[in-house]
């Protein structure tokens, strides 16, 4: 079992779905066992960063709650949490209300929402307040995608001393939606209009300034902040910086920017569409910095920022036009098995750092430990068994996700995630689901 303070061979005691004691457990104890010897024992995995059933770029994400929660559960997250997203004109209580009609019932691992403010309205601050009260105790504010979600400074400097005063945290997409515009626009008009347009027009700057000016209005606020998925080398430098100086600045970065290059936007045709996300997939110097940052801590968490569109009608809607290629892709099913194989085996991360950046940071930095991100008495009993001598494949063709590809497609992934276990039952078995498709609950968290 791997826990905060290392690898521990040891019996895991489980009653009524919560962890009763940890340690030697007696054969004479009458209890239905599980003999995992040989087997690596991690707690759920929480994914702090999805987007389920969710309205973006002229499309709506491909998986909804009922799907992603089955590929949660396969991939070894018992957790995750997902952006409600405000629509124009929306008041925050409505767009939590809507969000919790989309998965109420309908999710098969347990969850939680941030609320991404979209359009800012003179009682926000105020409805802030509210939502804070209901258990929602992160917003997202967009530093880009101007015209569609992008906030200006003077909103996220509002919001930002909102969310201190409220004790939640605001988790901010970091890149200069004005330079992007402007870049895009200069590619568009020299006929560069395929994907590749796409990382061409968000260079590593455009990340890095937003980083900083991010970390300045932070300082202004006295405030802390969380960055959402990190890219690049910079971007890690500065939140370094500002934690060196004693500023509470966090950030996360996201399963594909570990692992993918931005050599894929060379791909043929429209296939380098499948990686459009953004902020864009980077090159090795970047990747070296994101898991040098995971390793010293300066990151807290991997998420997997899952956000699935499917190539066939949705990334097509961008055929003419990278800027109206949906951008995302999906992941919750692979986030942990990839991190455990390419980040633990690979020798990039140890047992113990794996299991702090997709489970117990996350758990921590969002208001859910120890009830979840733990193996300890009381907490619930979400367990992951790797299979640290079996390997898998990741296949499109087999995964749970719904989605028509995965950017992973045919890696070969050291470990298998043998069984999953959701307040100690059986909701997935080797790649397949397993359990109840309502069984997810609700998660209200605290503020700080
Ligand atoms: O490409 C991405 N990241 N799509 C999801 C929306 C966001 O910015 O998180
Ligand atoms: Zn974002
Ligand atoms: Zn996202």
């Amino acid at each position: 079992m791997v826990v905060e303070d290392g690898a521990h061979i040891t019996d895991v005691l489980i009653e009524s779905g919560r962890i009763e004691r940890v340690g030697r457990i007696p054969a004479s104890v009458d209890v239905e066992t599980f003999d995992v010897r040989g087997k690596i024992i991690i707690p759920g995995g929480v994914d702090v960063h999805t987007h389920m059933d969710t309205p973006f770029m002229g499309a709506v994400t491909s998986d909804d709650h009922a799907s992603a929660s089955r590929a949660a559960a396969v991939g070894g997250t018992t957790t995750y949490v997902d952006y409600a997203f405000q629509r124009p004109g929306e008041r925050l209580p409505e767009v939590l209300a809507r969000w919790a009609g989309r998965a109420g019932g309908r999710s098969a691992v347990d969850f939680s929402f941030h609320l991404a403010v979209t359009s800012p309205y003179p009682d926000l601050v105020a409805d802030m307040a509210l939502v804070v009260a209901d258990g929602v105790t992160s917003f997202k504010v967009f530093m880009a995608y101007k015209g569609l979600a992008m906030l200006d400074d003077g909103q996220l400097f509002t919001i930002l001393t909102e969310a201190s005063r409220l004790g939640a945290t605001l988790c901010v997409h970091a890149e200069n939606g004005h330079v992007i515009d402007v870049l895009a626009e200069r590619l568009i008009r020299a006929g560069k209009t395929g994907p590749l347009g796409h990382l061409l027009s968000r260079p590593p700057e455009t990340e890095v300034e937003a980083v900083r000016r991010g970390i300045m209005l932070a300082n202004m606020a006295d405030a802390p902040l969380y960055f959402v998925h990190l890219s690049t080398a910079g971007a890690v430098a500065a939140v370094a910086e500002a934690q060196s100086a004693g500023r509470p600045i966090s950030g996360e970065t996201c399963t594909h920017y570990l692992l993918l290059d931005e050599g894929l936007y060379h791909g043929p045709g429209f296939e380098a569409a499948k990686y459009v996300v953004s902020p864009p997939l980077r090159g090795r110097e970047h990747r070296e910095e994101l898991w040098r940052g995971l390793r010293e801590g300066t990151l807290a968490v991997v998420s997997s920022d899952h956000c699935p569109f499917c190539m066939a009608g949705q990334k097509t809607l961008g055929v003419h036009d990278f800027r109206r290629i949906p951008n995302g892709a999906p992941g919750i099913e692979h986030r942990v098995p990839l991190l455990y194989g390419h980040g633990v085996r690979s020798g990039r991360l140890s047992l113990e750092r794996f299991v702090d950046v997709v489970s117990t940071g996350p758990a921590r930095r969002f208001g859910l430990y120890p009830t979840k991100g733990v193996i300890r008495p009381g907490a619930d009993a979400d367990l992951v068994v790797i299979d640290p001598q079996a390997a898998s494949v990741v296949l499109a063709q087999t995964m749970t996700q719904d989605c028509d590809y995965t950017p992973f497609e045919r890696w070969h992934v050291p470990g298998r995630i043998d069984a999953v276990y959701l307040r100690g039952e059986l909701v997935a078995r080797r790649g397949r689901f397993v359990g109840r498709p309502d069984a997810g609950r609700f998660l209200p968290r605290r503020a700080a």
